[in-house]
C-alpha cells in the first residue's frame, strides 16, 4: 500500500494541494492502491508559499509538485 499525505494547510490548498486532493480522491485505482490522508501544514511550504503544494509519498517529501509529477510517481509505486 503506497502511504500518501496530502498537505490540507491552507498555503498547500490554495496552491494547487485542491486539485491534488480531488485526483487522488476521484480515481478508482489511486484509492484501491494507496492510503490516502489530508494532514495539516507539513511545514514545508515557505514564507510565501513558493514550495507548496507539498506532498508526502511513503514519507519522502515532494514539494511544488504538479498534478502530472504526482501521478507519475504513483503509477511508479503501483507499478513496483
Ligand atoms: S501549508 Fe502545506 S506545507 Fe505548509
Amino acid at each position: 500500500m503506497i502511504k500518501i499525505e496530502i498537505c490540507c494547510g491552507l498555503n498547500c490548498l490554495a496552491h494547487g494541494g485542491q486539485e491534488l486532493l480531488d485526483i487522488l480522491e476521484n480515481n478508482e485505482k489511486y484509492k484501491k492502491n494507496c492510503e490516502i490522508k489530508c494532514v495539516n501544514c507539513l511545514n514545508e511550504c515557505g514564507d510565501t508559499a513558493e514550495n507548496s503544494p507539498v506532498i508526502k509519498i511513503n514519507d519522502k517529501i515532494y514539494k511544488k509538485i504538479t498534478a502530472d509529477c504526482m501521478m507519475n510517481l504513483i503509477e511508479n509505486f503501483i507499478s513496483k
